[in-house]
């Protein structure tokens, strides 16, 4: 089948790969000229995927037109901060309904809005034949290398979330589950990187294994609480899109989110943290959004909390994340 992609960053580019050696055709989209250059010319990306070598059957273009006709599928892997912009281009360029498959984790300050509600709130069903949410433990250093992995197509539309699952799905490194809770895989997807950074924090103050496995442990019923009055079913969290992913990302260095928090715990502020790392932090944005959701709907976050005052007041770490041990004691299942 044929495959367009939008956004040639380290996990664009890595799908690409990926379904290259699913023996589909690919073309690849991104504004970045010289990255495009880069990877039609050397087969390479270096900046986002260092010493990765990408199949020369990988095709990019910077023509927003050609990446939309390639195609009936069409894989979202942007940044979400700039998900509406590429989105209200998509709007100007697109002539027929497409299956989307979004891959950005994050939801949107101020509206709260997960991906697909932006999807559907610019294109409209005129333009979205279908959505899809491709989610899970999966970081593009080892997709791109053909590592294991396994993650999750959730979609409201079984039917596209079984070809996705198709498409993607290999016998030999790539397995996709399908789900039915779209809201319940955008939510786990965005929120664990919240926590990712909260790790790398402990990480940088060399906290050690317990506190690591405490704070996944009440990451985990922190973020199934706010995803499941935002709409999600309590199961999924404890899917592939929930505690799979916010294992990997809680305990890994290839997560940007925990390299962030690995910098503010050494004192950088977040301007400082975000600027060191090439590719981008959702974290940060995330844990913006999920704090105002949160107090929107009266939900108990402390572990967002204190991530937020830490990188949006500018509260010190150690301080703060001390401040999380000295609050009431409770029974362990029935509050927070
Ligand atoms: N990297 C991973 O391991 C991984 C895994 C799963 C999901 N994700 C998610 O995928 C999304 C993208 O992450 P990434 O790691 O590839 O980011 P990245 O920072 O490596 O790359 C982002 C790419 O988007 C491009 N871009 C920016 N504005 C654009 C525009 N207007 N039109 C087209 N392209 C534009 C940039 O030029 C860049 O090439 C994020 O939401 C991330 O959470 C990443």
């Amino acid at each position: 089948m044929k495959v367009s992609i939008i956004g040639a960053g380290s996990w664009g580019t890595a799908l690409a790969n990926l379904l290259v050696s699913n023996n589909h055709q690919v073309l690849i989209y991104d504004v970045d000229t010289k990255l495009v250059e880069e990877i039609n010319n050397n087969h390479t990306n270096e900046s986002k995927l260092k010493g990765v070598k990408i199949d020369v059957n990988v095709r990019a273009t910077t023509n927003l037109n050609e990446v939309l006709t390639f195609s009936k599928i069409v894989v979202l892997s942007v940044p979400t901060k700039v998900s509406r912009i590429v989105l209200n281009n998509i709007k100007e360029t697109i002539t027929e309904s497409k299956i989307f498959v979004n891959t950005s984790k994050g939801i949107e300050p101020d509206t709260g809005l997960r991906i697909s509600e932006i999807v559907y709130e610019i294109l409209t069903d005129k333009y979205v034949e279908s959505f899809v949410a491709l989610t899970g433990p999966s970081h593009a250093e080892e997709v791109a290398i053909g590592l294991p992995t396994v993650v999750t197509a959730a979609s409201n539309n079984f039917e596209s979330a079984k070809l996705i699952q198709q498409i993607f799905s290999n016998d030999f490194s790539f397995r996709v589950y399908t789900l039915n809770d779209l809201v319940g895989a955008e939510l786990g997807g965005a929120l664990k990187n919240i926590y990712a950074i909260a790790s790398g924090m402990l990480t940088g103050l060399e906290y050690g294994d317990n506190a690591r496995a405490a704070l996944i442990t009440r990451a985990l019923v922190e973020m199934e609480r706010l995803a499941v009055a935002m709409g999600a079913s309590s199961k999924t969290l404890s899917g592939l899109v929930g505690v799979g992913d916010l294992i990997v990302t809680t305990t890994s260095y290839h997560s940007r989110n925990f390299q962030a928090g690995l910098a503010l715990a050494k004192g950088n502020n977040l301007q400082e943290a975000v600027s060191s790392i090439p590719m981008v932090v959702e974290g940060a944005r995330t844990t913006l959004s999920a704090y105002q959701m949160a107090r929107k709907l009266n939900i108990e976050t402390p572990i967002i909390d204190a991530v937020y005052d830490i990188i949006y007041q500018e509260k010190n770490v150690e301080v703060t994340i001390k401040a999380l041990m000295k609050r009431s004691l409770k029974e362990e299942f029935t509050e927070l």
